[in-house]
């Protein structure tokens, strides 16, 4: 094993999925913004939760605590330049129509979606804790839009290279090779 050494716990290394958020503002318009502080618990039953973090006041948070709804679009590699977009606009400052992308619905709840993005999930709100200027809120996933070229054996058989996410962890990384099932390595 190569040393460590203890530096204080300011650095973040947090290896995350990066999403883009779709909410609906107050006029109908459809707002988006990266969200990468995103994570999953066992919600009522079956079911899972989206946890999901937001700092401060902008527009996505406003608009997740007036509607209780979302949807969260993972973001594949092509769609950097989408993100990096949307993430150096705020929604307060007017409709971030800068770039051109598709936007539909969601299935079951009425959410902005991107069409681009290959796993969508549509998000209720049931819980929102407040942490500092931080909120985190716990959301039952209403539904999935997968890729089509996704075959899931299981709920568990998910072949991440094919959505090719972005990885953040305060840079943008792409993820590496399947290495197989639980229990390969024994
Ligand atoms: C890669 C990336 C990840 C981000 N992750 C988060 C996050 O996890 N939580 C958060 O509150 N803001 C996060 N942000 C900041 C918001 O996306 C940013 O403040 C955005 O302008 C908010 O837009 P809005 O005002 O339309 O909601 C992130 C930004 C980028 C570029």
């Amino acid at each position: 094993m190569g040393k460590r050494r203890s530096v204080p716990p300011v650095y973040s290394m947090c290896v995350q999925p990066a999403f883009l958020i779709g909410t609906n503002n107050e006029d109908g318009t459809a707002n988006f913004a990266p969200i990468t502080w995103v994570s999953v618990t066992q919600g009522e039953g079956d079911g899972y939760m989206l946890v999901i973090s937001m700092f401060g006041t902008k527009k996505t948070k406003q608009n997740v605590q007036r509607t209780g709804i979302f949807s969260a679009n993972l973001v594949s590699v092509d769609m950097l330049p989408l993100m990096d977009y949307f993430g150096s606009r705020h929604g307060s400052d007017g409709v971030k129509d800068g770039v051109p992308c598709e936007v539909s619905r969601g299935e079951v709840l009425d959410v902005p979606v991107l069409a681009q993005s290959r796993w969508v999930y549509e998000c209720q709100v049931a819980e929102a804790v407040e942490t500092g200027a931080s909120t985190t809120f716990f959301c039952p996933i209403r539904n999935i839009q997968m890729d089509e070229r996704l075959s899931c054996r299981d709920p568990f058989d998910v072949d991440l290279t094919l959505l090719d996410p972005v990885i953040y962890s305060g840079k943008y990384h792409s993820l590496g090779k399947l290495l197989g099932d639980i229990g390969d390595f024994l």
